[in-house]
C-alpha cells in the first residue's frame, strides 16, 4: 500500500498571491500532477491541514472539486488556518471528510476501509497557531485504539506534537505528554504524519515513525539556531509518501515539486 500526504496548501481560491508572489491554485495542481505522476499511483492521499489559507467557503469548494478529481479516496483533516464550520458546511457528505462517530464536534474520525487502518486528528484551537488534544480528543483517540490493536495503523493530524528543532515554531502542545504515553503503549502505530512547519522532517517519538511533510506553498527556513525567526525560502514544494509492505514496517520518502507538472528526475 501507498500512502500520499500532502499539506499546508494554504489554497485562496479568489487567486491573490500568498506572501505576495505564490499562486496557491498553481501550487496545488503542481503537488496533485507530481502525486498522479507516481508510479504506481498512491492507493489513498492525505490532506493534513492548513488546507485553506483564510477558511472561507470557497477554498475549500476549489479543494473539493480538485480532490474530486482524483482517481484515489483522499481524506482531510484541519489546520491552524481551516476553519472547523466551513470545512463541515463543504465537505459534508463527501467521504473526503467522514464523520466522527460520536458527534462531539472536531472533524476527527477513522478509515477501516483501507489496508491500513486511518486515524485523523483535529488538533486545532481555534484563533491560536498552536495545537493540541484536550481530554476530550484523547480519550476519543484512546478509544479508537483500544478499539483494534491488532491492526496495523497510521495517524494523520496537522500539529506536530513532537518537538522539531525549529525553535521559532516549537510550541507547547497541550496534551503531548498523554499522547506520548498512549502511543507509546500502542504499537499498532507504525506512523504518524503531520504538516504545520512546512519542511520535510523525521524522528522516533513515542516508538514509532513520525513525520513531517513539506508544503505544497512555501517552505520554512531550518531554523536550528536559537533566536532565529521565521522566514519563508525558495526550497522546492514537496508531498510525503509512506509505502507499507505487507510484511514490513513503513518507509517514507519526500518527493519535490519544482513546477507545475514536474518532478525532479
Ligand atoms: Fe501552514
Amino acid at each position: 500500500m501507498l500512502i500520499a500526504q500532502i499539506s499546508d496548501t494554504h489554497v485562496r481560491a479568489d487567486g491573490t498571491p500568498l506572501r505576495g508572489t505564490i499562486d496557491t491554485i498553481a501550487a496545488l495542481d503542481a503537488a496533485l500532477a507530481a502525486l498522479m505522476a507516481l508510479t504506481p499511483r498512491p492507493d489513498v492521499v492525505l490532506a493534513t491541514g492548513d488546507l485553506a489559507d483564510d477558511g472561507r467557503d470557497a477554498d475549500y469548494h476549489l479543494l473539493r472539486e480538485r480532490f474530486g478529481r482524483l482517481p484515489m479516496a483522499v481524506f482531510v483533516i484541519p489546520g491552524n488556518h481551516d476553519d472547523r464550520d466551513a470545512m463541515r458546511r463543504v465537505f459534508a457528505g463527501s467521504p473526503m471528510l467522514p464523520e466522527a462517530d460520536d458527534g462531539d464536534g472536531f472533524l476527527h474520525y477513522t478509515v477501516e476501509s483501507e489496508a491500513v487502518r486511518l486515524i485523523g486528528l483535529d488538533t486545532v484551537y481555534p484563533g491560536e497557531v498552536w495545537g493540541g488534544l484536550c481530554e476530550e480528543r484523547l480519550t476519543w483517540l484512546a478509544g479508537r485504539l483500544a478499539a483494534q490493536p491488532g491492526a496495523r495503523t497510521l495517524i494523520f493530524m496537522h500539529h506536530p506534537p513532537f518537538i522539531t528543532g525549529l525553535h521559532f515554531l516549537d510550541l507547547p502542545f497541550p496534551g503531548a505528554g498523554p499522547l506520548k504515553a498512549m502511543i507509546g503503549a500502542s504499537p499498532q502505530v507504525e506512523l504518524m504524519v503531520c504538516g504545520h512547519f512546512h519542511r520535510a522532517i523525521a524522528r522516533r517519538w513515542a516508538g514509532t515513525q513520525a513525520i513531517v511533510a513539506p508544503s505544497t506553498v512555501y517552505q520554512m527556513n531550518l531554523a536550528l539556531a536559537p533566536g532565529v525567526g521565521f522566514r519563508p525560502t525558495a526550497d522546492p514544494a514537496g508531498l510525503a509518501l509512506s509505502l507499507w509492505p505487507a510484511d514490513d514496517h513503513p518507509i517514507t520518502y519526500t518527493v519535490p515539486v519544482t513546477a507545475p507538472g514536474a518532478v525532479l528526475p
